[in-house]
């Protein structure tokens, strides 16, 4: 590992050479690797070039027609398409665009619904919660940023989801503890199968609790018709990053009812962001563009690839959660490797094969004694190998390399170059208007 010792130099052209060199290491090493990791996709070229644009430079504080900056009647105009275009993809009544990350899309879904010190439902995170929705004293956004006081749902490990009769006892007894929940957050980081919201969303409502989506991860799939609906299944909003199964550019999104429209609006801007990342906001545009036309499509073959994948690695002899459910209806899998060792060191073995995913907290690792630095899953995703144009069959072959490194424990450095091999018939994207370049083509301008 390079300390910062190592990187100094105390000649400026030598580090900027460098910069690029390691940029276009990395290029090339993921042109040459499985891309595995559940949180990340890659855009198409054209979501690249909205990126490079000159929107990058500038500020648009407010709203479209109400901004506190001059120069914006082109930003204007891409910002009103985008928030069109996010409401038609989801057929919602209102879209916010600006949000530039999904933990800030939460901070305006906490803005809105909840005041500090009030109490919020959410999963812990060794069941999939994330730390934005996180208890202050773990340093989650949503107690030591908003102030919430954070119960969790009770998770069933085997079903891989939220216990709806044990909710209903929980937050019963939350009420006459004087701890009533403002809102229930639902979604997580690790989200194999639909949860219950169109069971829970009356019983929330019933107290006068919102109810919000965190779709950070699947959103893609609910664009695309293949997961659940929470906005249609009774939630108040959802809220997701626009990278993840949507393939966009890094970013957030909030939807929701037109009722909320102006509260979100304000929670936003001024409460959550000055200027909102314009040149995101042009590549989101292009992006839920070319959902509409291809999302569909795109994210039918992402739920089989996962399908595919958790079932090789089950008859591969790996533990694939969610194995009573068909372990996935998501794009992710988790596995629980404790029986070949810990999560750290079997990613690493991986990485060093050039396939790339990460170590997950299994629902039960705490019990267990396990933390988050070694715990006893993997987490992975096939958003990217999807858009890549892997179906089904490369599916099956993925698992035999992970197989190779994990169970029969040959050298990485084999695996490596076969993964090198193997990746060379994908690398364009699919699923998008114009694919002219290599997907990880690094693109001189200087
Ligand atoms: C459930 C969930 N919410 C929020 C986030 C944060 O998203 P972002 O990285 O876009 O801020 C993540 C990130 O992985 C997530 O899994």
């Amino acid at each position: 590992m390079p300390t910062s010792s190592t990187l100094q130099t105390k000649e400026p052209k030598v580090s900027y050479q460098r910069v690029f060199e390691l940029l276009e290491a990395h290029h090339k090493w993921f042109q040459q690797s499985l891309p595995l990791i559940a949180s990340e996709n890659i855009p198409s070229q054209a979501v690249r070039e909205a990126i490079l644009s000159d929107f990058g430079n500038r500020y648009a504080e407010g709203w479209p027609g109400e901004r506190v900056y001059a120069g914006c009647k082109y930003i204007d105009q891409v910002e009103l398409l985008c928030k069109q275009l996010a409401e038609e993809l989801f057929r919602v009544e209102f879209a916010d665009v600006r949000p530039v990350s999904g933990v800030c899309a939460n901070l305006v879904a906490y803005t809105t619904f909840t005041n500090p010190a009030d109490t919020m439902m959410a999963l812990p995170i060794p069941a999939g919660g994330h730390i934005s929705m996180g208890k202050k004293e773990f340093g989650g956004t949503a107690g030591s940023v908003r102030g919430l006081n954070v119960e969790y749902f009770p998770f069933d490990t085997d079903m891989m989801d939220i216990d709806v009769d044990a909710t209903k006892k929980r937050v019963e007894k939350l009420v006459a503890e004087g701890k009533k929940p403002a809102l229930a957050m639902f979604g997580g980081s690790v989200l194999l199968f639909p949860q219950p919201v169109r069971e829970l969303s009356d019983f929330f409502h019933e107290l006068d609790a919102k109810v919000c989506f965190d779709a950070a991860h699947v959103a893609g799939l609910v664009a695309g018709g293949k997961f659940q609906d929470p906005i249609h299944e009774g939630a108040d909003a959802m809220t997701c990053s626009t990278h993840k199964t949507l393939p966009g550019p890094q970013g957030g999104l909030i939807i929701s009812h037109a009722r909320y429209g102006e509260a979100i609006k304000k929670s936003t801007f001024p409460s959550n962001l000055s200027n909102h990342h314009l040149h995101h906001l042009a590549g989101k545009a292009v992006m839920f563009a070319e959902m509409m036309a291809f999302g569909r499509e795109y994210v039918t073959q992402i739920v089989r690839n996962s399908k595919a994948l958790a079932q090789a690695m089950h008859e591969r002899g790996f533990k694939v959660m969610g194995e009573k459910r068909g372990f996935t209806e998501s794009h992710q899998l988790v596995a629980d490797i404790t029986k070949y060792g810990d999560g750290r060191t079997i990613e690493k073995r991986l990485e060093n094969s050039n396939i790339i995913l990460n170590r997950n907290l299994l629902p039960y690792d705490i019990k267990a004694g396990r933390h988050f630095e070694a715990p006893g899953g993997i987490r992975m995703g096939v958003s990217e190998l999807t858009r890549l144009g892997m179906s089904e069959s490369e599916m099956v072959d993925i698992a035999e390399l992970i197989a190779r490194v994990v169970v029969k424990r040959e050298s990485p450095e084999k695996v490596a170059a076969d993964v090198a091999e193997f990746r060379k018939d994908y690398n364009r994207v699919k699923y998008a208007f114009d694919s002219t370049r290599d997907a990880y083509e690094y693109i001189r301008l200087r």
